[in-house]
């Protein structure tokens, strides 16, 4: 019988050594003219199998970037990242990502060929075997009724199930996610963060999670990195396992928001920190860091 959608029935059989090491990793960007932008300075973080880990940092921090070079679109320009011991050295299907974007489906394939074609394509399964991979993931995400439409036909929410879906269905060592949710309005955010938990209670699949939302972190997350403005560096990490969906309106999720605020941008306590983390908040400014994102909005 096939194996079923569950990425963890990959995990080796030592789960006390890390996943993802990831080691003193900067990245770069060059344009036309040679000039070198810095988007990570000497990141260093890692992940152990089934865990829920955030990325969490400033928009244009380099967080993205980070994420592609883990995905092996790009390689860092010192450092190392390893994957089962392994240097990562361009993508593979061990590490599949879903995208904030919405346009990332096949427009001219069906919801169902969408999940089928990486599987084919990377020769990781036979057709009949493809197809049944694709029904059952099709089916965690609830999609099952629509797996002969096309992608324009379907909403925000169950583009991002699709997505989720064909990223499942390759079974990969590590899902990585950028800001999968961040499109959606309010009520379909809560809904998709409500079904990737409850996926990942099923499955145990390992996690990297993107985003700039404090709340979402801690929901989401069972590990958070705080990151700097860019370049990025570490700034701290937060355990934030005894959090879930029920947790936003309790004291200590509210100050937990607060304390990963604080941390980030250093600010005194008692102002409402916002639940998205923001470009440069006023005490960045007043030091000068508004200076930095300025030349980093225009890079
Ligand atoms: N392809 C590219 N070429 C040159 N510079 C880039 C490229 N992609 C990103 N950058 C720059 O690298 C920096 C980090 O970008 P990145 O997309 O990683 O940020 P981010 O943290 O993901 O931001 P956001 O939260 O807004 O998605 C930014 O200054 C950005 O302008
Ligand atoms: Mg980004």
């Amino acid at each position: 019988m096939d194996a079923p959608c569950h990425p963890s029935l990959h995990r080796p059989p030592d789960t006390a050594a890390p996943l993802l090491a990831v080691e003193s990793v900067s990245l770069e960007y060059r344009n036309a003219r040679q000039e070198v932008l810095r988007a990570t300075h000497e990141i260093s973080f890692e992940i152990a199998p089934a865990d829920r880990f955030v990325l969490l940092g400033p928009s244009g921090c380099g967080k993205s970037t980070l994420l592609k070079a883990i995905a092996g679109f790009l390689s860092p320009v010192s450092g190392s990242i390893r994957l089962d011991g392994r240097e990562v050295s361009g993508p593979g299907p061990e590490r599949m990502v879903v995208f904030q974007e919405f346009d990332q489906l096949l427009g001219w394939k069906t919801v169902r060929q969408n999940v089928i074609f990486p599987l084919l394509a990377g020769r990781k399964l036979k057709r009949r075997a493809a197809e049944a991979r694709a029904d059952e993931c099709l089916a965690k995400v609830g999609l099952s009724v629509f797996a002969n439409t096309y992608p324009h036909t379907l909403s925000g929410g169950m583009k991002a199930r699709v997505a989720i879906a064909r990223a499942l269905a390759m079974q990969p060592r590590i899902l990585l996610m950028d800001e999968p949710f961040a499109a959606l309005d309010a009520l379909t955010r809560r809904k998709m963060q409500e079904e990737l938990l409850r996926l990942w209670d099923e499955a145990r699949f390992t996690l990297l999670f993107v985003t700039h939302s404090i709340e979402e972190a801690l929901i989401v997350g069972n590990r958070i990195l705080l990151l700097s403005p860019r370049p990025a560096t570490v700034r701290a990490e937060v355990n934030s396992e005894r959090f879930d969906l029920s947790s936003p309106g309790s004291a200590d999720f509210q100050q937990a928001v607060q304390n990963i605020y604080r941390q980030l941008f250093d600010e005194p306590s008692g102002a409402p920190a916002p639940d998205d983390v923001p470009d440069a908040p006023p005490s960045a400014r007043r030091r000068g860091w508004a200076r930095v994102l300025g030349f980093m909005r225009t890079a």
